[in-house]
């Protein structure tokens, strides 16, 4: 009996922790990019699909939450990686890898502020448009011209578009 009620407090514990951790890394995502809101499976295929996103590329999903987007882009053979700072969301993340194993996603830990963007072929973002604009500079300042930015929600202030198609924006990095 001991041992059943200690097994009950190990495990509301644990629950307690992770509750914790994740309430603390949303209130800091929200003031450094944006908060863990998912994007809707159906719009998560039209991203990609309007991304042209082929296996000889590399994608990156910056602020990958639960890793949706990842493991959908991952279909397409694509090398593909998540930034996420939340511990819970980036663990989820792994887990899920682990369960369904794939040799093209890789998952990192990191602040997107400091993110390599240099290498990426297609990037997807789903921010707040309060921070869209610090965004932009990085991205035109360090991405590739010919990259592509998939945008879900939210525009670039004095950027255009290529693409919109409801409310997914896709711009082209130019130089
Ligand atoms: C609006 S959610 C988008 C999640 C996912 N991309 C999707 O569309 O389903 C934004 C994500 O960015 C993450 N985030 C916020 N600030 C971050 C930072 N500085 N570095 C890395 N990830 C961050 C949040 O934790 C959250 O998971």
């Amino acid at each position: 009996m001991t041992s059943i009620i200690a097994a009950i407090y190990s495990v509301l514990g644990l629950f307690y922790v992770l509750l914790f951790l994740f309430a603390a890394y949303s209130l800091y995502a929200m003031i450094s990019a944006a908060p863990f809101v998912p994007t809707a499976k159906k719009r998560v295929k039209k991203m990609i699909s309007l991304s042209g996103l082929r296996n000889d590329m590399t994608m990156m999903d910056l602020g990958s939450g639960d890793g949706r987007i990842v493991f959908e882009a991952a279909k397409t053979g694509a090398h593909c990686v998540g930034i996420e700072i939340n511990p819970v969301l980036y663990y989820w993340s792994r887990i899920k890898q682990g369960i369904r194993p794939r040799k093209n996603v890789l998952f990192r830990r990191e602040s997107l502020w400091e993110t390599d963007v240099s290498h990426i072929d297609v990037l997807t973002i789903f921010f707040i448009h309060p921070k869209m604009e610090k965004l932009m500079k990085k991205l035109r300042t360090e991405m590739k011209p010919g990259a592509l930015i998939v945008s879900y929600a939210f525009t670039f202030p004095g950027w255009q578009y290529e693409i919109k198609d409801d409310k997914i924006y896709v711009y082209r990095v130019e130089r």
